[in-house]
């Protein structure tokens, strides 16, 4: 088994809107669209339409969007073993869209932060090469970030963490315990900014006391990535970009792909650049993704 992800599962709503309203206002829905999502999970898929054997630790209710997530999970042929289905409420984020392209987005963690230790199956996570983090809110409940921090002392292969903003924004101490296990770091440069007060190559070299690898994600400026030994700056693809959603997590899975199939850096740095160039060309974090033999 190759890679296994620990991370929130949701079902992104989109809702384009006559107008975005505020407190006391009715507004329309215009149109709405549904996808599966969650950083963590959208990396997996794409390691999986990658050709790579995939596992997810997740959670989900006992809801018509947990049993989409599930049916979805599958279809990408992503082994959901270790996903609980529970009685309560199945991850949401609601994004409200209005013809200018604002955003306003309500979040709802739900089951997502509720993953207990005792619900892990160490023995089965265990025999993945890799396992792959991604935040938790942890604003209401924070089992499934203690539970985090328990497996990664325990697991016996490399770690990869994405913190994202959320994580970011709790300061570095908080995330010290996950940071400290982990071998593959993989912020954007604002999050190393947040973590380090540092700019993104001094930032990079930081985290390199406790990780391997760190590898910084630019936007259209592409990534940086040291281990210490070597650095490279490694320009983006020039493309049409179309809706940025999902460009770190489909970078994550292009990096991964290349870190297990023992490329060096700067090849593990391009195919991430690569299939996150793929991802932006497309509406939604999954559609541009590419599938190994349609490569
Ligand atoms: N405008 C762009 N043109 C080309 N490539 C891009 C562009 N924006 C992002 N990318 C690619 O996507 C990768 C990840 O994007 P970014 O640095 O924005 O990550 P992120 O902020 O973590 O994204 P996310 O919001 O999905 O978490 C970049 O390293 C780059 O390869
Ligand atoms: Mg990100």
């Amino acid at each position: 088994m190759d890679v296994i992800g620990f991370g929130a599962l949701n079902v992104d709503k989109i809702y384009l809107v006559s107008e975005i309203p505020k407190a006391e206002e009715e507004s329309y829905v215009l149109d709405l669209k549904v996808y599966p999502g969650g950083s963590s999970a959208n990396t997996i898929v794409g390691l999986s339409r990658l050709g790579l054997k995939t596992g997810f630790i997740g959670k989900v209710g006992k809801d018509e969007e947990g049993a989409f997530l599930v049916e979805d999970l599958k279809k990408e042929g992503v082994d959901t073993h270790n996903v609980i289905v529970s009685d309560g409420r199945t991850g949401c984020a609601m994004v409200f869209v209005d013809k200018k392209g604002e955003r306003a987005i309500l979040l709802d963690p739900a089951l997502n932060d509720t993953i207990g230790f005792d619900e892990i199956d160490l023995d089965y996570v265990n025999k993945f090469k890799l396992l792959h983090l991604s935040s938790f809110v942890c604003k209401f409940n924070d089992s499934s970030f203690e539970s985090q921090k328990k497996l990664v002392e325990i697991f016996n292969g490399v770690v990869s963490f994405d913190p994202g903003s959320i994580y970011a924004k709790f300061g570095l101490e908080k995330i010290k315990p996950l940071i400290k296990h982990t071998d593959v770091f993989m912020p954007n440069e604002g999050e190393v900014k947040l973590l380090t007060g540092l700019d993104y190559k001094d930032g990079a070299e930081f985290f390199l006391q406790w990780c391997e690898v760190v590898v910084v994600k630019r936007g259209d400026k592409g990534c940086y990535i040291t281990d210490g030994k070597n650095s490279y700056e490694i320009p983006a693809y020039n493309v049409k970009v179309v809706d940025t959603t999902g460009a770190g997590d489909a970078f994550n899975a292009g990096f991964l792909y290349g870190y297990l199939k023992g490329k060096g850096l700067d090849e593990c740095g391009k195919l991430g650049n690569y299939i996150a160039s793929l991802c932006i060309q497309k509406v939604g974090a999954r559609t541009g993704l590419p599938f190994i033999n349609r490569l």
